[in-house]
């Protein structure tokens, strides 16, 4: 079997460990060969490939990013910097002269997107739930949500410290997009007075009365600790758009709420309010311990779909088990943090505020 592997959309912690084990698992039958398409579907267009040994995976397991390469501004169905061309079969016609039987494709939503279209075409495509935003339905965890996760922590643990001794209020700011996941696992893990997510609008004044009523009790336990997720609006407020890249099939690039927080806070706290904004630090760098194996039990499991001819699936994490849905039930559709989560009862039950 000859299989192609491309990571598409924003890079994440763990996509190495999803290559080495697709890889591995792959090449020790001796019957498979793997190549790697570079930057995502944008190689299928460019025809930019080359083949991957057991040598060019050796080592990588911890190294954060993509040896592929990524690119999360190429749809091969509308190619917005051709006007919205459908360029779908010069991509097919790469992977067709290739000679590849399959492709494992490892991305987020829009990734998955586009491989449902190629499996529907008849490229037969194994698809691995990625992102930091752990947003995918189907699976419980997307491999990168973990090491978001605790940069997170440790991040409002530094906040927390300077916070303390100069009793200001301090706004971190994670992103997620439209799912709170990150900001409401990471504000937990961080020990946050306050998590602000996109799933349920927060009201400024809430905030603000949390604010003054942690003024109040003076010295060290005076000050405010805010973790709000990138995609969070005040009730009165729409979204803060960072930017709109019109090439993009994801055009929306949130950002900037925190700041947008703490204008409309400052007047009304006597504390000094400032804000950090996390950004891609949540995306770079060495995947957690707990990403390093998910990732590799995801390429793992992707490869026995492989041999075993399942195409048109999604590997995924169901509770202790890694099985696999399909592709087109995960296709378009995301997964919000449901108002009834056990981690929002737990945070509600120990008095963290969610500006409510
Ligand atoms: O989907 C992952 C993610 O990091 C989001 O949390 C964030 O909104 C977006 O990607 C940022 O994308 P970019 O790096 O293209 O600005």
């Amino acid at each position: 079997m000859h299989i192609g592997i491309l990571t598409g959309g924003g890079d994440c912690p763990g996509l190495n460990a999803v290559i080495r084990a697709v890889t591995l698992a792959l090449l020790r039958d001796g019957a498979s060969r793997v190549t790697g398409i570079e930057r995502g579907f944008h190689g299928l267009l460019a025809g930019r490939s080359r083949p991957l040994a057991a040598d060019d995976v050796a080592g990588i397991l911890a190294v954060g990013g993509t040896i592929l390469g990524t690119h999360n501004l190429c749809d091969p169905f509308h190619d917005r910097e051709a006007g919205g061309a459908d360029h779908s079969a010069q991509a097919l016609a790469y992977a067709r002269g290739l000679g590849l039987d399959g492709l494992v494709v490892i991305g987020g939503d829009g990734t998955m997107t586009i491989a449902n279209r190629f499996q529907q075409l008849g490229l037969p495509v194994v698809g691995v739930p990625k992102t930091i935003d752990n947003d995918l339905p189907y699976t419980d965890r997307t491999f990168g949500f973990d090491s978001a996760v605790a940069v997170v922590a440790e991040a409002l643990d530094r906040l927390s410290t300077t916070a303390r001794s100069h009793g200001r209020v301090m706004i971190a700011e994670t992103m997620g997009r439209y799912a709170g996941w990150i900001a409401l696992e990471g504000g937990m893990a961080g020990g946050a007075d306050a998590i602000l997510i996109p799933e349920s609008p927060f009201d400024v004044e809430r905030v603000a009365e949390l604010c003054r009523a942690r003024e109040a009790r003076g010295g060290v336990g005076g000050c405010t600790l805010i973790c709000i997720a990138e995609g969070a609006h005040a009730q009165d407020e729409g979204l803060t758009v960072r930017a709109m890249l019109p090439n993009s099939p994801d055009p929306l690039r949130l950002g900037g709420v925190g700041q947008a927080l703490q204008y409309r806070l400052q007047p009304l706290v006597k504390s000094e309010v400032r804000t950090t904004l996390l950004g891609h630090t949540q995306r770079g760098g060495s995947p957690t311990a707990y990403d390093r194996v998910l990732a590799t039990r995801f390429g793992f499991e992707a490869a026995q779909l492989v041999k075993a001819g399942r195409f048109g699936r999604m590997v995924a994490l169901q509770g202790e088990d890694v099985t696999s849905v399909a592709l087109a039930d995960v296709a378009g559709r995301s997964r919000p943090v449901p108002p009834d989560h056990p981690l929002l009862q737990a945070a509600r039950g120990i008095g963290v505020s969610l500006g409510v």
